[in-house]
């Protein structure tokens, strides 16, 4: 069964070059299905042509918020990530899910290590907020607390790269979904699968070892027709710009 990757991503200045990055990661691995959703009313040419050149299995998807949304702290990537389990609930019967950002920065093993997620695995991401780094804390093999920044309040005190779920848990809690509110999406959306912390498995060597950081790609200007000179109008720039 597939490992499936679930992907929001937005239309940007880095966007191409986090997806090149990110699909020529995923090339490397076999066994996976990249479910990349885009957070739009329709998909674009660019992400669809980017997919077809990777050779991976993969589905292309767009969603977006509802265009009456008002609420203030929405979380990023919310209403894609919830097409994407709608997809996964309709299409996928076995496998693991994960949710990969598209700026994150994957070792290749990781993707072999969260194969073998019987309900929900976890594990350390790099680069995470003062502390830099987030991990489940392991003591005699079981998951008992977060070491993260970020704790307020959260039972499962995660990064959305730290991590991923076996689809027999996605099936068996068919009302868990992305939820809305700013910082909260991870436990919120982990709250819904019904686990105590003993239930989660620890990955990487016990936890031991960081195979995915959250790393995060500084925007850039967007190339303007009105930056290009007169007399290199007639040069390769024009299709560059
Ligand atoms: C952190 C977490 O790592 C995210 O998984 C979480 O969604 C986010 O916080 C949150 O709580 O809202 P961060 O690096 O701050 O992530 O966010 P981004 O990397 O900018 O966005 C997360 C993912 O959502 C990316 O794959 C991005 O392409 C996508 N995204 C972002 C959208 O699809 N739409 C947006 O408007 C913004
Ligand atoms: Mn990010």
């Amino acid at each position: 069964p597939p490992v499936y990757l679930v992907t929001p991503t937005y239309r940007r200045t880095a966007q191409m070059a986090d997806l090149t990055r990110l699909a020529q990661t995923l090339m490397l691995v076999p066994g996976l299905h990249w479910v990349v959703v885009e957070d739009a009313e329709v998909r674009s040419e660019a992400v669809a042509e980017l997919l077809d050149r990777t050779g991976l299995r993969y589905t292309h998807l767009a969603a977006t918020k509802p265009p009456n949304f008002k609420k203030k702290f929405l979380g990023r990537g919310v209403f894609n990530r919830r097409e994407g389990l709608r997809w996964l609930r309709q299409h996928a019967t076995e496998g693991v899910l994960y949710f990969a950002d598209d700026d994150n920065t994957y070792d290749v093993r990781i993707f072999h290590e969260i194969r073998r997620t019987q309900r929900v695995s976890v594990f350390p991401v790099g680069m995470i907020l003062q502390l830099g780094i987030s991990s489940p804390v392991v003591r005699n093999g079981k998951v008992v607390k977060f070491h993260d920044g970020f704790q307020a309040g959260r039972k499962f005190a995660l990064d959305m790269a730290g991590f991923a779920v076996n689809l027999r848990v996605l099936h068996a809690n068919p009302q868990a979904t992305m939820p809305e509110r700013l910082t909260f999406l991870e436990d919120g959306f982990l709250k819904q699968l019904h686990l105590e912390l003993e239930d989660l498995e620890p990955l990487a060597s016990g936890c031991t070892e960081v195979l995915v950081w959250h790393t995060r790609t500084q925007s850039s200007p967007t190339p303007l027709l009105e930056n290009l000179s007169k007399e290199d109008m007639d040069t390769n720039l024009i299709t560059l710009y």
